[in-house]
């Protein structure tokens, strides 16, 4: 039987019942309805709503239930509606009366706005570590890499030399500031609703503080239509969740290209890679597609509670009941691919010829070698023309700068001498890249310094 029984003439329709369970998917949040619950029924108990017997009744019932739920002795079916449903009948068939005392002064809308907090700060500090782990599989790999020369691209076009090291500690700092993003929601979203009733709260004396403090919040929410209704921080959670995937498939493409026999920078180990059914020379970078994949999938998540929430009224719809599925689906998303792209990481290999090869093409010492005749006393501009005509004339014969001759040197401009190969060479080319941020191993030093202290404030 219903809970709200009482105000109906029939059984709602099998039908309906199946579209409004969502026992289903917000089952998972059960320990966070138990503590919620817990927490509720000790301030009930301190405001003197309901006895210190009941109280106890209550949150031994609940703990015996969370005990059963969590060694698999309790399956849940279909007929309870949604978890706090669930868990509340439960109680009440084993305790009585006791267990129909819980509910007073709170709501399913309190609750479950309660409940989604909890179970997100929960989760939002295991996402927060596997980012931290593989931003310190970054630091590892850049810092047996600052010697390796590569290609830096704009447009894909080779464009200027910088190292493998100076690129890990890009994307290192990326995924610091997705880290620190996770930090800000969970901060914004540490207010407890509990107490906001339905939607105005309750004429009892409760006792609002004592049960945000119990639960582990640091603050209350300040208004109650607000408090029921509010999924900015799922919404922000789940925007922070897309901007981290965002990074995580940049770097996907990235690996994709340099796996290709085009590129082969790097050559991923077997064990996360996978083959063809039919073309036995294949190799494919499998979890970097896929995580660029699910990327559009998380994206999804943040459009769909997005759309949800535009235009409801105040305070509480059941459209919001659709706030759940996209946030498990992102949380499941992010907590398969962080780990297994860590690993992919942490076991790929480079092939640093390429990179050097690939980094000797393509005339990425030109914008040095116009900074050498800048040095010579010649303006920006006409030293970057002249750098112009020098290129033209390289791709027409067939040479690169460091292969072309002195006197094919000063017939483009007589302020060019011998030293112009030493200024170009790439090992300079990086070197003389040395104020902060550039990828001179002094600079990426400093950046590894950085993020190692980011890391070491974060408990690694
Ligand atoms: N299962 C519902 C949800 O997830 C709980 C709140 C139901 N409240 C209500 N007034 N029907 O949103």
């Amino acid at each position: 039987m219903k809970l709200w029984a009482g105000r109906f003439d029939k059984n709602t329709d099998v039908l309906v019942d199946e579209l409004n369970a969502s026992i289903g998917f917000d089952f998972r949040m059960y320990r966070e309805d138990i503590t919620g619950s817990i927490a509720h029924s000790a301030m009930l108990a301190k405001q003197g709503i309901i006895s210190e017997e009941d109280a106890k009744l209550i949150a031994e019932g609940l703990k015996a239930i969370l005990a059963d739920i969590e060694e698999g002795r309790l399956p849940f079916g279909s007929d309870a509606e949604d978890v706090h449903m669930a868990i509340e009948g439960e109680l009440t068939r084993r305790i009585g009366d006791a267990g129909k005392r819980l509910h007073t002064a709170r709501s399913r809308n309190d609750q479950v706005a309660l409940d989604i907090r909890l179970y997100l700060k929960r989760e939002i500090v295991e996402i927060k570590e596997l980012v931290l782990e593989l931003i310190e599989t970054l630091v590892n790999i850049a810092e047996k890499n600052t010697d390796v020369i590569m290609p830096a691209y704009t447009h894909l076009q080779r464009a200027q030399p910088t190292t493998f090291a100076h690129y890990m500690m890009a994307y290192a700092n990326m995924l610091g500031r997705d880290v620190t993003r996770l930090e800000d929601c969970l901060n914004r979203m540490d207010e407890c609703p509990l107490g906001s009733g339905a939607l105005t709260s309750t004429t009892y004396p409760i006792d609002r503080e004592f049960t945000a403090k119990e639960l582990g919040f640091a603050r209350i929410t300040q208004n109650r239509l607000d408090g029921v209704s509010d999924r900015d921080f799922a919404i922000e959670f789940l925007n922070d969740i897309s901007i981290l995937m965002m990074h995580l498939s940049r770097f996907s493409e990235e690996i994709i290209l340099w796996c290709s026999w085009e590129f082969k920078f790097i050559e991923l180990d077997d064990a996360y890679s996978t083959g063809s059914s039919i073309m036995p020379q294949k190799k494919n970078p499998d979890i970097a597609e896929l995580v660029r994949g699910k990327t559009g999938r998380v994206y999804g998540d943040l459009m769909t509670l997005l759309s949800v929430m535009k235009a409801l009224p105040l305070a509480y719809n059941k459209d919001i009941h659709e706030d759940k599925e996209p946030l498990l689906d992102a949380i499941d998303t992010i907590k398969k691919c962080l780990p297994v792209f860590t690993a992919m990481l942490n076991t790929m290999r480079l092939n640093t010829e390429n990179m050097r090869t690939a980094a000797g093409k393509g005339f990425i010492n030109a914008t040095d070698c116009a900074d050498y005749l800048v040095k010579k006393g010649l303006p920006f501009r006409d030293a970057y023309t002249v750098v112009g005509r020098l290129v033209n004339y390289c791709i027409e014969t067939g040479k690169t700068l460091e292969t072309l001759g002195p006197d094919e040197y000063k017939s483009f401009s007589t302020a060019f001498d011998g030293d112009v190969y030493e200024a170009i060479s790439l090992e300079t080319c990086v070197a003389k890249r040395n104020a902060a941020g550039g990828p001179s191993k002094e600079s990426v030093g400093v950046q590894i310094k950085y993020i190692k202290e980011f890391l070491n404030e974060h408990g690694r």
